[in-house]
């Protein structure tokens, strides 16, 4: 039926109207909220770039945990900086690393919160690469077998999830049988699958000093023209006992997460990176749009495309927004 008897503005008359053809709706359980901790700090530091969000010292992080856990957020994604990086990023397998304090000093105040921890090198190793380099190059097979340590001690400690970020091939596999023979069959690994050599985690890099000090992150994270590549990463993550994928970033690969929402089964998550962040609050600090409209119409966007969980910094403001109606 045409205009003038079909007439789409009917069911946007009202804002009760409206809501009631909504197709799609956030929810503060769709959120997971990075948290970071910091061995190098006494007070909360905030992060210049991300206006909002600060590195927490141990004995303060469980207080934002809690703000998470408070407003209705089921998990929180943590991510360290220790004392001390060298080579290998030892602190990242050590049962006294700032994460395994972390999760204890977490799971002790607030057991219910579902503690995931990032299973990478970047935060830990002195030369800011997400593996182990060998000859000037990083070395695939030597950082899987550290990352299954790393992922095994975390779980020993008592995260209740671990999630591989460093895009090493046969990682997933190398830490799901890892964590079966220590034990931890019922630890899930959320993969970062799908997971862009990107501009738009500078704001991440400058709050965890993680800029790799030489070369740059194309030799393991994929190459941004590529979505047919994306959809067999993700497929490698699946065959090899992944239980959450992830695409990341979301905002520039909202095309990604369709793609892989429609071929695959699992719970997709999407990462709303530090840059996305920092785009929103630089925009309404400059007057340009109100951060609440544009964070939500953001993370809308991403749900649209078809991710389950959204991994945003907006957690907790979303959350509050979402409250007020
Ligand atoms: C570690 C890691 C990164 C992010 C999450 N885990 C940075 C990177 O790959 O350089 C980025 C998160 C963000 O930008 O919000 N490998």
């Amino acid at each position: 039926m045409p205009f003038p008897e079909m007439r789409m503005r009917r069911l946007r008359r009202t804002p009760l109207l409206r809501r009631l053809v909504r197709e799609t709706m956030l929810h503060p359980s769709d959120f997971i909220y990075p948290v970071f901790v910091s061995d190098v700090i006494s007070s909360p530091e905030p992060i210049p770039s991300m206006p909002g969000i600060s590195n927490y010292p141990l004995a303060m992080v469980v207080e934002e945990a809690a703000r998470a856990f408070e407003a209705g957020i089921p998990a929180i994604l943590l991510f360290g900086t220790p004392g001390q990086k060298d080579a290998s990023g030892s602190d990242s397998v050590s049962d006294e690393g700032i994460i395994q304090r972390a999760i204890g000093e977490i799971k002790a105040r607030l057991p219910d919160l579902t503690v995931i921890t990032d299973v990478c090198l970047c935060e830990y190793t002195d030369h800011g690469h997400c593996g182990i380099i060998k000859q000037g190059y990083v070395d695939n097979d030597l950082t899987i077998a550290q990352l299954a340590r790393q992922a095994a001690s975390h779980a020993e400690a008592g995260a209740d999830m671990v999630a591989p970020s460093d895009m090493m091939d046969g990682r997933v596999e190398a830490i799901r049988s890892h964590l079966d023979n220590e034990g931890f069959e019922l630890t899930p690994i959320m993969a970062y699958s799908a997971k862009y050599c990107s501009a738009f985690y500078g704001p991440f890099r400058e709050a965890v000093d993680s800029a790799p000090q030489f070369g740059d992150r194309s030799t393991y994270q994929m190459d941004p023209p590529n979505a047919r590549e994306a959809l067999r990463e993700i497929e490698e993550d699946v065959d090899e006992g992944a239980d959450i994928v992830m695409v990341k970033p979301a905002l520039a690969y909202l095309d990604i997460i369709r793609d892989a929402r429609d071929r695959f089964e699992l719970p997709l998550a999407a990462y709303n990176v530090s840059g996305e962040y920092a785009m929103v609050k630089q925009m309404a600090k400059a007057g340009l749009a109100e951060e609440r409209r544009l964070a939500l119409e953001i993370l809308t966007s991403i749900k649209r495309a078809g991710a389950d969980l959204i991994i945003t910094y907006h957690a907790l403001d979303a959350a509050a927004w979402l409250r007020e109606g």
